[in-house]
């Protein structure tokens, strides 16, 4: 590429010993004066470039528009925006809404116990919450394993002992990791939010196999989990109404806590960071000016030498 431009500038930059003053190369539109393999070159990347730009367009839109599911509605999440932490009191019901309904089936692998204190639970509420679920350890002093009450540094249970296990409980579907899953689909929580409220009777011409519901925001519409959150089917300490959609509102949040526990730190350091950044830059903006004050108001003159 250097050497073709090279080639195409350089030949003009040679000539130019006889003009006052160096000739820059200059890649100006003007076509006028322009080499032909220099005219060749710029014509073909300007029709690969566009050729790249045109099919990668058109190869997004067919891919959005491919599928049958509806999309889902952007929500105001309270967490929404560069500055906005996430709402705790909503983190800690979803996590409630997590263990009174979700976690029959679904594991979450990745969060442990100790991750819950002082972000939804005090320190005791958490071991108190870890000392609930039994978890299965070993080897003891003679080689057999056991079950023990879970500690802070326990990650959640698993429903299932393995895979098949959980195939073979859900019709042969398997119940996705919850850990990771707002970031794992497109939509995030309100693709969550969507699934969990989105659930009608199919229409007419769908035919959906046994043990398949229907719902229009799953790709292909037949999904293997039935709808799980009507009113009530989980209780809240708070004594929030504990409406279908305040469910799925408040298990979404919690979700997106697991998929980004570090998300109100982050924020924290944007703050921070535009503190910081905005205090140096003004103070640099100022020593610029200071500095080039100087050389920036002075004058110079030339005296042609007088020819005697
Ligand atoms: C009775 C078991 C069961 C319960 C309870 C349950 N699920 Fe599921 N879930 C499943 C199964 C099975 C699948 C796999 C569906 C498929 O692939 O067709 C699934 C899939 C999902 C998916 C992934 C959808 C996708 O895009 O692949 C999400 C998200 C989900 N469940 C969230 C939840 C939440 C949140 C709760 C609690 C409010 C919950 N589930 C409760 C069985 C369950």
């Amino acid at each position: 590429m250097a050497a073709t431009v090279g080639r195409i500038c350089g030949a003009r930059l040679l000539k130019n010993y006889g003009l006052v003053g160096p000739q820059v190369c200059q890649l100006s539109t003007n076509a006028q004066g322009w080499t032909k393999s220099r005219k060749l070159l710029l014509s073909t990347l300007g029709v690969i470039g566009g050729g790249a730009g045109a099919l990668l367009f058109a190869l997004e839109q067919s891919v959005d528009a491919s599928g049958t599911e509806a999309h889902p509605y952007h929500q105001p999440w309270s967490h929404n925006g560069w500055f906005q932490s996430l709402d705790h009191a909503s983190v800690r019901r979803g996590y409630e809404v997590y263990k009174q309904v979700c976690k029959a089936c679904h594991s979450l692998q990745y969060v442990a116990f100790r991750n819950l204190v002082n972000v939804t639970h005090t320190e005791a509420e958490a071991k108190a919450e870890a000392a609930e679920v039994m978890i299965k350890d070993g080897p003891d002093e003679e080689g057999n394993y056991f079950e023990r009450p879970g500690k802070l540094s326990d990650y959640f249970p698993s429903p299932y002992p393995n895979e098949n296990a959980a195939r073979a409980a859900n019709n042969g579907a398997y119940p996705p990791d919850l850990s990771l899953i707002v970031l794992g689909r497109k939509g995030g929580e309100d693709y969550i939010f969507s699934l969990l409220t989105g659930y009608t009777d199919p229409p007419a011409g769908v035919a959906l196999r046994e043990g398949q519901n229907y719902n229009p925001y799953f790709p292909g519409g037949a999904i293997a989990m039935a709808q799980v959150l009507f009113d009530e089917a989980a209780e809240y300490s708070d004594g929030t109404p504990a409406t279908a959609s305040q469910l799925a509102k408040d298990v979404s949040t919690f979700l997106r806590w697991c998929s980004e526990p570090e998300l109100d730190d982050r924020r924290l350091m944007t703050i921070k960071a535009i503190g910081i950044f905005s205090t140096l830059a003004a103070i640099v903006y100022y020593y610029k000016r200071h500095k080039w004050s100087s050389l920036k108001s002075r004058k110079l003159a030339y005296k042609p030498v007088s020819k005697k």
